[in-house]
């Protein structure tokens, strides 16, 4: 006897339909997996024989083979316990399946109950696009899959005696509600903390208005660390397709949380300057997993301490900074990861953190040069804004604090955003950071005043094409919190005056 059943399974972070076909034939009783399992495949034997057992039914004594088709692609991780169980038992006459548009999803215990599965969004986008119509799925999985949206109903599976009586009309189970997110109630930390360094708050806040790339230097203790940490708090939320996309990249790494699958505050990730290169752009094998620009899409991507970093961890930020995706090449092929994030910076300006302010610092010329010298040219042209953070002195830090909540900010911020989203509409870029060459001739032409500010400030900083059109995105930002339809020249000389740290003409 043949049955075959539908499942799903992940390559990078897309999902695809796999089929299990179970075959029962005469012949000395074997149990065999082929198409290109792994290990923990492999090891789907003992699972599905003891649950079986366990579960009150006969494991077949005969010659049983389980083909996952397509066989070319290689099969990994324990999602294809329960297809192959319920396949076995529908090839053995035991249990009947409920029709050609159901699939199924999960691992089992040897007792045979169910538990949760990685991936399971995009397994569960996959399946909505397979035409699958039911999709059972371990019960803690099943918020998650519902994020796939109208037409697949998600059937939560907690046992496989729950999902046998179901499939027998004994006992129904009712399909999972769409999962709607809650109030969120987190307390971030708010920008209220932070006394003075006005200038690099609304550094922060044109930053984040636009999506906008932003360095911080400055001497040790000066709060970059305790701005930076502050920026989620200014952040306009994810759209629904945002969501789902920084959702889906949690979700293939096994981070999101049943209780609350959807990521709705933008990721915030601060890696330690020890990473490896790998850990901050994906690889790994035989199959690459995301790293930590692709778990900060559509989020920030904070490095503190920036010339800590190994150089070839900055290197690999390039691409992605450029394109909003990352390409990993391995033998068995190349994987794309989404990787469009705010990268976020913070660093001193020498090793000892005190050149160009006082005596205090002991770094000679050289030492300050090589310090430096290990971020390259092609990486800081791609930072949009520099903010120098001073030392805060006695007078301002012994004032009482009076600072701007966070909570005005971010309305001016999610004001601007409108601007953007109204300009751009649904199909364009999502925020002034993304514009293309269409956008920049569109919406961020310059008058006569304007052309001879850029040409001054081309002239004074050698600029290169890149850092040109980069200005000209974050003077469009000014020019929205400011209400401006068109860029002005003060809009321009702010944003030029950013990019004119006295830190980069070093
Ligand atoms: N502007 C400020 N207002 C209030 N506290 C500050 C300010 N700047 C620094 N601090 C205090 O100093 C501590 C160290 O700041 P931190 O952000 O770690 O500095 P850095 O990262 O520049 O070395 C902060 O945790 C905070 O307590
Ligand atoms: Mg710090």
């Amino acid at each position: 006897m043949l049955c075959e059943v539908r499942s799903l399974g992940l390559s990078g972070l897309a999902g695809y339909e796999v089929r299990a076909e179970c075959d029962l034939s005469g012949g000395l009783p074997a149990f065999e997996v082929v198409g290109l399992p792994d290990a923990a495949v492999k090891e789907a034997r003992d699972r599905v024989r003891s649950a079986i057992k366990n579960c009150g039914f006969t494991f077949p004594v005969s010659r049983i083979t389980v083909n996952l088709a397509p066989a070319d692609r290689r099969k990994v991780g324990t999602v294809y316990d329960l297809p192959m169980l319920v396949g076995i038992l529908a090839a053995g006459g035991q249990l009947r399946l409920d029709g050609p548009d159901s699939a199924f999803v999960g691992e089992l215990s040897l007792s045979g109950s169910l538990r949760p599965v990685v991936g399971m969004l995009p397994m569960a986008l996959a399946a909505r696009r397979a035409g699958i119509r039911k999709l059972y799925v371990p019960a803690p999985s099943a918020a998650e899959a519902t994020l796939a949206g109208e037409g697949l109903e998600v059937y939560p599976v907690e046992h496989v005696a729950q999902l046998v009586a179901h499939l027998k009309g004994a006992e129904p189970i009712s399909p999972a509600p769409p999962w709607i997110p809650g109030e969120e109630t987190a307390a971030a930390p708010d920008f209220a903390d932070v006394k003075g360094q006005e200038n690099v708050k609304r550094a922060l806040e044109i930053a984040a208005a636009g999506g906008h790339n932003i360095a911080m230097v400055g001497p040790p203790g000066s709060g970059k660390s305790m701005l930076a940490r502050r920026l989620p708090s200014i952040l306009p939320d994810m759209s629904r397709r945002e969501a789902l996309e920084a959702t889906e990249v949690w979700s293939v790494l096994g981070l999101t949380d049943a209780e609350h699958p959807l990521l709705t505050a933008r990721p915030f990730r601060a890696p330690h300057h020890s990473i490896s290169a790998t850990g901050m752009a994906g690889g790994g094998n035989p199959l690459p997993r995301p790293g930590e620009i692709s778990l900060a899409h559509n989020g920030v991507l904070f490095l503190d301490e920036l010339p800590e970093f190994h150089k070839d961890v900055l290197e690999v930020l390039r691409q992605p900074l450029e394109e909003g995706w990352v390409t990993i090449s391995r033998s068995a092929g190349s994987e794309r990861f989404p990787a469009r994030f705010m990268l976020v910076c913070a660093m001193n300006p020498c090793k000892c953190g005190w050149y160009g302010y006082g005596s205090r610092c002991r770094c000679s010329p050289r030492d300050v040069e090589k310090y430096l010298g290990k971020l390259s040219g092609p990486l800081l042209d791609r930072i949009d804004l520099y903010a120098e953070v001073p030392p805060l002195d006695f007078d301002e830090l012994s004032r009482r604090p009076a600072a701007e909540p966070s909570s005005v900010i971010r309305a001016r911020v999610e004001a601007a955003r409108a601007v953007q989203a109204a300009r751009f509409g649904p199909d364009g870029p999502s925020c002034n950071a993304h514009m293309g060459p269409a956008e920049l001739a569109a919406y961020c032409a310059l008058d006569a005043d304007g052309q001879a500010v850029m040409k001054g400030a081309f002239q004074r900083m050698g600029l290169t094409a890149r850092s040109y059109d980069r200005i000209l995105r974050v003077a469009r930002t000014i020019a929205d919190l400011d209400g401006a339809a068109d860029i002005g020249v003060e809009h321009l000389a702010e944003a030029v005056q950013y990019r004119e740290s006295a830190y980069l003409r070093r």
